[in-house]
């Protein structure tokens, strides 16, 4: 049975929770604008020259690059999709010897829901290295970091891993979990993480190698359209979605050993927490797709209705995307 393990992570204060946004717009990016209980806009202002609008738009085009987008829905489903997976993660996570003291990078943090749970086990004598593109993202986990205590522990550091080397050297270990799938170059990012472990450091990853796994049971055909529009998407912008499929190899080539492997494949039945994470991201993502002139309107009121009725049927069961857990040592 999937463990519902919501409670523990859902998306807190100042990570997007809708509702819950700060007016501190420079502290916390757009999302302050969209809480509720934010201030009224004044119109006037937005007519105004703000300096603030130019460091938005610089932001928002930096977070444009992102296939899923930065936006506030985006947020509360990766806290979301973390809480989900968070036990498979910790599992990885202490296989590959991460414990306290470690110094980690989280390659590709997003808004970092799991840099923050790394603090709590690496402790202050550890280190986190949050390393991320998205401003918008880095701003949401220094301020959640500093709520937390964790300020110490964790370095937000905005970079992008296909310009640059990730800024570190010597550390324990690397976790990267559904970023090699966007990048358009995921060879160099294996060597970018050889380059930034010690010798006898691990490389963990959790990628997917069969999304196309992702599909409702009894098949539906809005269904399999919806998957066959996030290949299209993600492909369109540079990515691989089972990007697994060709990470022991490229691991290899950079000179680690894999150490395991272990598919991870897990279904859902209407009812159970779990069902949220993939009914969740079609219901986020239709709408993205369409933003990105990949589907219209039409097709995503058809996906979204496709979930709504599976959802009424107890028969219903929808099978995740297998991911591929990887751990190398260099
Ligand atoms: C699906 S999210 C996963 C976030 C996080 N790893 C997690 O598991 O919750 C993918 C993240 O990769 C980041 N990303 C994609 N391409 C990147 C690049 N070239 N450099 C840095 N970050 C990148 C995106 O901005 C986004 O935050």
């Amino acid at each position: 049975m999937p463990t519902d393990d919501r409670s523990e992570t859902t998306p807190t204060p100042g990570m997007g929770a809708p509702g819950h946004g700060t007016r501190d717009t420079a502290a916390c990016g757009p999302e302050g604008a969209t809480g509720a209980d934010a201030p009224a806009e004044d119109p006037a202002e937005d007519s105004a020259e703000d300096p603030a609008d130019d460091i938005e738009a610089a932001a928002d085009a930096a977070d444009r690059d992102y296939v899923l987008g930065t936006h506030d829905a985006e947020v509360e489903r990766l806290g979301f999709q973390h809480a989900m997976w968070r036990h498979e993660v910790h599992h990885a996570w202490a296989s590959a010897g991460i414990g306290e003291g470690s110094r980690v990078a989280d390659i590709g943090a997003g808004p970092g829901f799991a840099s923050l749970d790394l603090a709590a086990i690496v402790g202050p004598r550890g280190r986190v290295l949050a390393v991320e593109r998205s401003p918008r993202f880095l701003r949401l986990l220094a301020d959640e970091a500093t709520r937390r205590g964790h300020a110490h522990i964790i370095e937000a550091i905005e970079a992008d891993l296909m310009l640059e080397p990730i800024p570190g050297t010597g550390l324990d270990a690397a976790w990267c979990r559904w970023v090699a799938c966007f990048v358009t170059d995921p060879a160099l990012l294996v060597r970018r993480m050889a380059d930034c472990l010690r010798p006898g450091g691990t490389a963990v990853f959790h990628e997917y190698v069969e999304y196309g796994a992702y599909r409702l049971l009894p098949p539906n055909p809005a269904i399999d359209d919806f998957v066959d529009a996030v290949y299209e998407s993600w492909r369109g912008q540079g990515g691989e979605p089972d990007i697994a499929r060709v990470l022991p190899r490229m691991l290899v080539d950079a000179g680690f050993t894999i150490r395991s492997v272990r598919p991870i494949a897990r279904a859902a039945r209407p009812g159970e927490t779990l069902w949220d994470w993939p009914a969740g991201f079609a219901r986020t993502n239709t709408r993205r797709l369409v933003e990105l002139g990949v589907r219209d309107e039409r097709w995503a009121r058809a996906v979204i209705d496709a979930i709504d009725s599976a959802e009424r049927d107890h028969a219903t069961v929808f099978i995740t995307p297998t991911v591929l857990e990887i751990i190398a040592v260099k």
